[in-house]
């Protein structure tokens, strides 16, 4: 039976850094979820799909095709055959994202391919409803979060850096939308799972998080043997 880790939180509360570096220190695969359902809203921003038109979208569920791959341990995801990792990260696709992973057969054909994955990898996955819908048997789970104020910071200090020309005030007020999307949304909302360990990063280092989930696996597996 393979060893699964859910993680889960809002937007920019550092989960796809700290399950990177947990995976790669203790041997598990890395799946980042988040950039499934951007893949997905690339393709409709592409095609020009009007993203409040759910009938429009659900149709064009139907033609696209999405595949991970692992290229030197690194996550690549392919659209239709083309690895569209570099274009997915932008504001605007996040956003996107957000809209339309609220429609349930945009979530469902996630879904299905995600369990898939975990059924025969041992996984860290990150998400907003791993624990509570799409690995509800993990054997670890975790629902990490910081303050709005801190996630916001992060993500200005993360743009800066790229270079990326931004407002403080535009990223809070980009999360507190995104928040409350992903936590209202009818299907698969965001919300920590009853059995979820809760870790606030708001004042913890990247570092200091990564040693507590790393120790968090350590004692579970300890458990299982
Ligand atoms: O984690 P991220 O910013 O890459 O995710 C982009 C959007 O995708 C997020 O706003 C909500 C959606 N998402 C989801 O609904 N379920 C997941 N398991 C992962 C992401």
């Amino acid at each position: 039976m393979s060893f699964n880790v859910a993680i889960d939180g809002p937007a920019g509360a550092g989960k796809s850094t700290v399950a990177k570096r947990a995976a790669a220190a203790r041997n598990l695969i890395y799946v980042d979820t988040g950039a499934m359902y951007r893949v997905m809203a690339l393709y409709f921003l592409k095609k020009g799909v009007d993203l409040k038109d759910e009938a429009a979208v659900t149709e064009g569920c139907r033609e696209i095709e999405i595949e991970l791959r692992y290229e030197n341990g690194v996550q690549q995801v392919y659209l239709n055959g083309e690895n569209v990792s570099g274009q997915i990260r932008t504001e605007e696709v996040g956003a996107a994202a957000s809209v339309t992973s609220a429609y349930q057969p945009v979530r469902e054909k996630l879904t299905e391919l995600q369990r898939k994955l975990a059924e025969t990898e041992d996984v860290i996955m990150d998400g907003r409803d791993i624990g509570t819908c799409v690995l509800p048997g993990a054997q670890l789970k975790i629902y990490l979060t910081a303050s709005s104020a801190v996630r916001a910071r992060r993500r200005y200090r993360e743009l800066e850096e790229k270079g990326i020309d931004c407002r403080l005030e535009e990223i809070e007020k980009e999360i507190a939308e995104r928040d409350w999307r992903d936590m209202h949304r009818e299907h698969a909302p965001l919300k920590q799972a009853e059995d979820a360990v809760l870790l606030d990063s708001s004042d913890m280092t990247l570092q200091q998080v990564v040693d507590t989930i790393t120790g968090l696996i350590d004692r579970k597996r300890g458990t299982l043997e």
